[in-house]
């Protein structure tokens, strides 16, 4: 569902494309199997081995290419058309964190580029989380916080980054909970800044 709707923001089958937090593929699978020609998967996981094994094809055929890495040591040399961070994983992060990492994905971005982000709306498991601080219990893990931006806070983030627009698009997963894609575009890029400076 997310991934079907984030396409329409996708601009054609060459668009160089960064998936971030890969996991063992869903995003990936879709991309590949819509024919996306050039698509990148960032995942700092053991993940990573499953995408290798289970893409190897697409990775021999130049149309995959898999970074084993935590975003934020995350450089590339290839910048990008679309940044995909889908399944509300931008939500592990801690506010500040969420905008550094923002910004390292920006970093790598082309003029015209977009970073896609999805978010939780509104109540989830019964408790209104929006712009709350949350606990992700994870067995066997350490106890971590994670944020849920508003839309006032995404601004913000828009703000801090240079990007001239952030839209969003609400939709509703298949089992229920409200979500909606958030898309940073625009992005005033360094030369463009100093010259508005002179
Ligand atoms: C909820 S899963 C999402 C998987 C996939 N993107 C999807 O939409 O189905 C989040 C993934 O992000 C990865 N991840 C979390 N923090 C990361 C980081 N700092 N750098 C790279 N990957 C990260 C996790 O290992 C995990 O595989």
């Amino acid at each position: 569902m997310d991934v079907a709707l984030a396409e329409g923001y996708i601009p054609s089958i060459h668009s160089r494309i960064l998936e971030v937090g890969a996991g063992s593929g869903r995003v990936v699978d879709y991309l590949l199997n819509h024919s996306y020609q050039s698509v990148a998967a960032l995942e700092r996981s053991r993940n990573v081995t499953t995408l290798q094994s289970r893409y190897a094809d697409a990775v021999s055929d130049g149309r995959l290419r898999i970074h084993a890495s935590d975003l934020d040591q995350f450089r590339s040399y290839e910048p990008y058309d679309v940044v995909l961070w889908l399944f509300c994983s931008i939500t592990d992060f801690s506010s500040q964190e969420q905008c550094e990492m923002l910004h390292i994905l920006s970093c790598n971005l082309n003029p015209g580029g977009e970073i896609i982000v999805d978010l939780p709306q509104g109540c989830t498991n019964g408790m209104d989380i929006h712009g709350q601080e949350h606990l992700i219990e994870e067995e066997g893990m350490p106890t971590y916080h994670g944020f849920v931006a508003t839309i006032d806070e995404m601004n913000e983030y828009r703000h801090e980054l240079s990007f001239r627009r952030l839209s969003g698009r609400p939709y509703t997963t298949f089992t229920g909970p409200e979500r909606a894609l958030f898309i940073f575009s625009g992005l005033v890029h360094a030369a463009e800044k100093a010259l508005a400076l002179v």
